[in-house]
C-alpha cells in the first residue's frame, strides 16, 4: 500500500474559529495542526468523537472553509486556497457526501434535476447524452429509473443518500470525502450503503476519506485508520496493525469499549481501559497533552509538554509522551 501514489497531502493544517465572549475574542481550535495523506485507491478512516474536528477537516479539504494555517496538496497542486480559486478540473475530481442527505439535497428539485445540475455546471453532457448519463448514474446506485421524477421527500433516507452518492459520482471524481455517510440512517440500510460504496470504489477506482465516529465500522472498510482527538491526530496506522496493536491510550480506550461477537475478538482487545474525565472544550484546551484530563497513564510532563508524532512501526504513528 505504501508504494501507491499519494493523491492528497495535508500538512500542518489548522482551522480556528473566532468566538466572541463579552468584549473578548477567543478561538475554537477545531483543527490544530494535523498531517495525513490519502493514497491512490485506499480508504482512510478518519475517526473521532463528536466535536473532534472531522467535518472541519473535510470542509477545509473540499474548500468550503479557508484554512487558518497549513497546506493541502491534491495531485501535486496546492489547493490550500478556498474553493472559488481552485482550478475547475481539480474541483470536479474531488467530491463530498454529507452526513444528512435530507438537507444536502434540494427539496424543490426532482432527482432528475439534482443529478442534472453538476453535469450541466461542468458542461459534461447535453441532449440525449445528458439523459443517458443521468439514468446511468441512478443505475450505478441501484435505484430504478422511475425515481428520476420523484422528489427527495418521497423516498427513504437510505435512498436519498444513494442519490447524494450518484450526484457525487456525476463529475467522475477520483477522490471522495464521505462525512459520516451512514450515521443518520437506519441500521438496516447502513450495511447496504457501505457495500455500495465499496463496490463503487472498485468500479471507479476511487480513493476515500471516510469520516466516522464509529471505529468498529472501519475494521472492514478502511485501509488505514486516523484517530482524531480535540483537533489533533492521536494515532494512525494501517487497519490491521491498528486493531491488532493499538498504542495510544485514547485509542486503547476507544477499542476496549467496542462490543464484539466472539471470544477470539474479545481476547484481541486491549485490556479494558475505563473512559474517565471530561473532554475539554476546544476553546480552552489544557496545556501539555490535550488528553491529559482523561488519560489513565498520565505523567507530570503530560501537563506541560504537548507530544509530537513519532513513528512506532511501518506506517504506524503515535502522538503521546509515553513514546518520546
Ligand atoms: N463554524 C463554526 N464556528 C465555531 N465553531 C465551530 C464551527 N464549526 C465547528 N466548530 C467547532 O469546532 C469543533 C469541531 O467541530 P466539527 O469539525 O464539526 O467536529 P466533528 O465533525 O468531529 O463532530 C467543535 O467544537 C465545533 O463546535
Ligand atoms: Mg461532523
Amino acid at each position: 500500500m505504501s508504494e501507491s501514489r499519494v493523491i492528497l497531502e495535508v500538512k500542518g493544517l489548522k482551522k480556528y474559529f473566532p468566538v466572541h465572549r463579552g468584549d473578548k475574542t477567543l478561538f475554537v481550535k477545531a483543527i490544530d495542526g494535523i498531517d495525513f495523506e490519502v493514497r491512490e485507491g485506499e480508504t482512510v478512516g478518519l475517526v473521532g468523537e463528536s466535536g473532534s474536528g472531522k467535518s472541519t477537516t473535510a470542509y477545509c479539504v473540499i474548500g468550503m472553509y479557508s484554512v487558518t494555517d497549513g497546506t493541502i496538496v491534491f495531485k501535486g497542486k496546492d489547493i490550500s486556497c478556498a474553493s472559488a480559486q481552485r482550478p475547475l478540473e481539480l474541483k470536479r475530481d474531488m467530491q463530498i457526501v454529507f452526513q444528512d442527505p435530507g438537507t444536502s439535497l434540494n427539496p424543490q428539485h426532482t432527482i432528475y434535476k439534482i443529478l442534472e445540475l453538476p453535469l450541466k455546471v461542468h458542461g459534461l453532457a447535453k441532449g440525449h447524452e445528458l439523459h443517458d448519463r443521468i439514468v446511468q448514474l441512478l443505475e450505478s446506485v441501484e435505484l430504478p429509473e422511475s425515481y428520476l421524477y420523484k422528489y427527495p421527500r418521497m423516498i427513504g433516507g437510505g435512498e436519498r443518500q444513494m442519490v447524494a452518492i450518484a450526484r457525487a459520482l456525476a463529475t467522475n471524481p477520483s477522490f471522495m470525502i464521505l462525512d459520516e455517510p451512514t450515521s443518520s440512517l437506519d441500521v438496516s440500510v447502513q450495511a447496504k450503503i457501505i457495500n455500495m460504496l465499496l463496490r463503487l470504489q472498485k468500479e471507479y477506482n476511487l480513493s476515500y476519506l471516510f469520516i466516522t465516529h464509529d471505529l468498529s465500522l472501519m475494521r472492514n472498510v478502511a485501509t488505514r485508520v486516523v484517530i482524531m482527538y480535540l483537533g489533533k491526530i492521536a494515532e494512525m496506522a494501517p487497519t490491521e496493525i491498528f486493531f491488532r496493536s493499538p498504542q495510544h491510550p485514547y485509542t486503547q480506550m476507544l477499542l476496549s469499549s467496542i462490543p464484539v461477537v466472539t471470544q477470539q475478538e474479545e481476547d484481541l482487545k486491549p485490556k479494558k481501559i475505563k473512559s474517565q474525565g471530561e473532554i475539554p472544550s476546544p476553546v480552552n484546551v489544557p496545556p501539555g497533552c490535550s488528553f491529559n484530563t482523561r488519560c489513565p497513564f498520565v505523567k507530570p510532563e503530560c501537563y506541560e509538554r504537548d507530544p509530537v508524532m513519532v513513528q512506532v512501526g511501518p506506517d504506524h504513528f503515535v502522538r503521546c509522551n509515553l513514546f518520546t
